[in-house]
């Protein structure tokens, strides 16, 4: 089964690709047109923390997976714009099959997403019929449709709380998120061995060394690292939350494990605080390659063209839905 980093090719494969930045003219006369634009396509523009700070500016919303999917399923804009990842273009549309959804760049995809073919998943749960699959959200619309529930990092926990008592769980497909949501949650899962290429880079000793860098800096980490980083974390959460948290810490200097886009929204929300990014063993490679697909001219390019398209089966599409509303109705409920 996919191992992410190990069978990721060395070098190249693993740096984020960082596309030539325009100009600051060139930048502030392409966000003038995309507002423009949005305006007159009454579009609505949502980015992931970790886009690039350009396109984090000329959002309409800057959030994490849960936060961009509860505003989906509530936005009255014809069109959805989507500057994150392919899989969460994929469930704006499930949640709006009749709107039109389109993404900077069609291959913006995800190394969650890759480690679990549908037909893989398929074939897994049919060894147990008693399997209750809880999916991260990070994977496709087809593996949508064989899950019973979705999750995102940011209500995980809540999410298997609620699961069935009598059922057996399958946690697909991040065996980090899987393993931090058991220990929180204290339930026994059968964990899909899927990886994020990015969070794995953070390892015990790298961590370690910035934290006697920084003795009095907290650290913040995304349930996606390893166990062996989550341990030495302070707080280990969505990157929605960290953004709270970050604001509520009396600390004045965080250090933050993720992907390092995470670090233009948190000075933007926290503008009194020092973020020092988290360092790897081998690379600076905290940039996520998919996410960093998106650039400001592709934004533009795809507004104007009103292309790549989300286009999904009918039947997937419907297939994919009642999961995710599933979680959006549990996120919903009180603690
Ligand atoms: P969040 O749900 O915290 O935004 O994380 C999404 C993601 O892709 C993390 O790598
Ligand atoms: Fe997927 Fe990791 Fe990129 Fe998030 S950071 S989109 S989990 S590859």
């Amino acid at each position: 089964m996919f191992k992410g980093a190990e069978t990721m090719s060395p070098g190249v494969e693993r740096l984020a690709v960082r596309q030539a930045v325009p100009s600051p003219a060139k930048l502030d006369a392409l966000a003038q047109d995309i507002l423009a634009l949005k305006r007159k396509l009454n579009a609505v523009i949502l980015a992931h923390n970790y886009q690039v700070a350009e396109i984090q500016d000329v959002a309409d919303i800057v959030g994490d997976s849960l936060g961009l999917a509860q505003y989906a399923a509530r936005t009255d804009a014809d069109v959805i714009v989507f500057c994150g990842v392919h899989f969460m273009a994929e469930t704006a549309k499930i949640l709006n099959p009749g709107k039109l959804v389109v993404l900077p760049d069609r291959d913006a995809g995800c190394s969650l997403e890759e480690s679990c073919p549908a037909e893989k998943l398929a074939a897994l749960q049919a060894t147990n019929p008693n399997f209750y699959t809880v999916t991260y959200i990070n994977c496709s619309a087809a593996v949508k449709a064989l899950s019973d529930v979705i999750c995102t990092s940011g209500n995980a926990v809540k999410i298997v709380n609620h699961a069935p008592k009598d059922r057996d769980l399958l946690f697909v497909p991040d065996e980090n998120l899987g393993g931090w949501v058991q220990e929180q949650t204290g339930r026994p899962m059968t964990l899909w061995k899927g990886n994020c290429y990015v969070h794995v880079e953070w390892t015990h000793a790298a961590i370690t060394r910035i934290r006697q860098q920084y003795p009095d800096a907290p650290i913040v980490a995304h349930p996606e690292c390893p166990k062996a980083v989550r341990m030495l974390a302070d707080e280990v959460c969505s990157t929605e939350k960290m953004v709270t948290w970050c604001r509520a810490t009396a600390a004045r200097s965080i250090i933050i494990a993720t992907e390092a886009g995470m670090l233009h929204r948190l000075r933007r929300e926290c503008p009194d605080k020092i973020f020092i990014p988290a360092p790897t063993d081998r690379c600076a490679c905290n940039e996520c390659r998919f996410m960093k697909l998106n650039t400001l001219e592709k934004l533009h390019d795809c507004m104007v063209n009103l292309a790549p398209r989300i286009e999904l089966p009918p039947e997937i599409l419907q297939r994919a839905r009642r999961p995710i509303e599933r979680m959006l109705e549990i996120s919903a409920l009180p603690q």
